[in-house]
């Protein structure tokens, strides 16, 4: 998917490239961002590869190509840099549905319980938790809080499904989801197969628990890139946001990447452009803040799950 024509992407990609010098910028994109936008970027992964990324940065200025809990995300690990979000209304449906008054109504409904928050989250719900978790490494996140403590699990209901059945660890879900991920349907997996007898399955855990129960993998958008390359297989049928058929296909030329449906299009991660990268950079817009009683304690958060790895 591209946005600008060749001619004037390559005086974009020309004039991104030099004001990333001046501004001693580094851009960091999510791999479902427009093919183009992550052709430029100096990074490219998935929210864990990003959120280390930002914590190792040593660059004055992060442009964050993502949505905006990715670059509060970067803004609460790296506080002293100037982290940019391209496109200000660049949000996550599914963040937004647990706000912070939220979460401390059903703490005080399970007390003493612990609290893993998916980093599809706002500042303050990260900061009024216990340990974050990414798609990547929330299995390993359960299993790091002691058996006996009972345990509440936000905001993705298929996340903390997936996990509760892979794990057999009870926990209390709040009802939350990722709409684009929710419009692929266990009928267009099954039809995917039938079409292409003998591909591998590869399903994210935002997909609904009767999509990933069709899959042979379920994996993060990262361990997806990281199991194509070493897999002898030559076809896959891919249960995720379209956005990571561009470095999929770029990394392996040779193998074939079917959709599970081409309706998999997250909006807001297509909001940002060639055009939206330069501006940021030229008007340094626009500046993430959070309030630092709430980025201290949302750090937290975040580093207990950077330790968990
Ligand atoms: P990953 O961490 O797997 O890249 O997923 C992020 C996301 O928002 C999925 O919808
Ligand atoms: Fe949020 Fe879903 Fe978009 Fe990921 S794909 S950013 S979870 S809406």
């Amino acid at each position: 998917m591209s946005a600008a024509p060749p001619e004037e992407r390559n005086e974009l990609v020309e004039r991104i490239a030099r004001l990333r010098r001046e501004r001693q910028a580094v851009i960091l994109a999510h791999n479902y961002q427009l093919g183009e936008v992550q052709d430029i970027a100096d990074f490219t992964g998935d929210s864990l590869d990003l959120s280390r990324r930002a914590a190792a940065a040593d660059a004055r200025t992060i442009v964050f190509c993502g949505v905006r809990f990715m670059a509060e995300t970067a803004k609460i690990l790296a506080p002293d840099r100037t982290v940019l979000l391209p496109d200000a209304e660049s949000g996550c449906p599914m963040a937004d549905m647990i706000d912070g008054v939220q979460l401390r109504r059903l703490k005080a409904e399970h007390p003493g319980a612990a609290v893993v928050c998916y980093v599809n989250s706002t500042a303050e719900v990260k900061a009024e938790c216990d340990v974050c978790c990414t798609s990547a490494n929330a299995a390993r996140v359960v299993a790091s809080v002691p058996a006996d403590r009972e345990l509440l699990f936000v905001p993705d209901r298929y996340l903390g499904g997936h996990v509760q059945r892979t794990s057999g660890r009870p926990m209390t879900l709040w009802p939350g989801y990722c709409p684009t991920h929710a419009r692929i349907l266990p009928e267009h997996v099954e039809r995917r197969r039938r079409e292409h007898p003998g591909a591998v399955v590869l399903a994210h855990p935002e997909c609904r628990a009767e999509v990933t129960a069709l899959a042979d993998h379920v994996l993060s958008t990262g361990q997806m890139l990281r199991f194509v390359r070493e897999s002898d297989a030559t076809a896959f049928i891919v249960a995720t946001e379209v956005g990571i058929l561009h470095p999929l296909q770029r990394d392996n030329p040779g193998k074939r990447f079917i959709p599970a449906s081409e309706q998999a299009i997250c909006p807001n991660m297509k909001r940002i452009t060639l055009e939206k990268v330069l501006w940021a950079l030229e008007e340094m817009q626009t500046p993430i803040e959070i309030p630092e009683e709430v980025r201290r304690r949302a750090e937290a958060s975040l580093r207990r799950m950077l330790d968990v790895g």
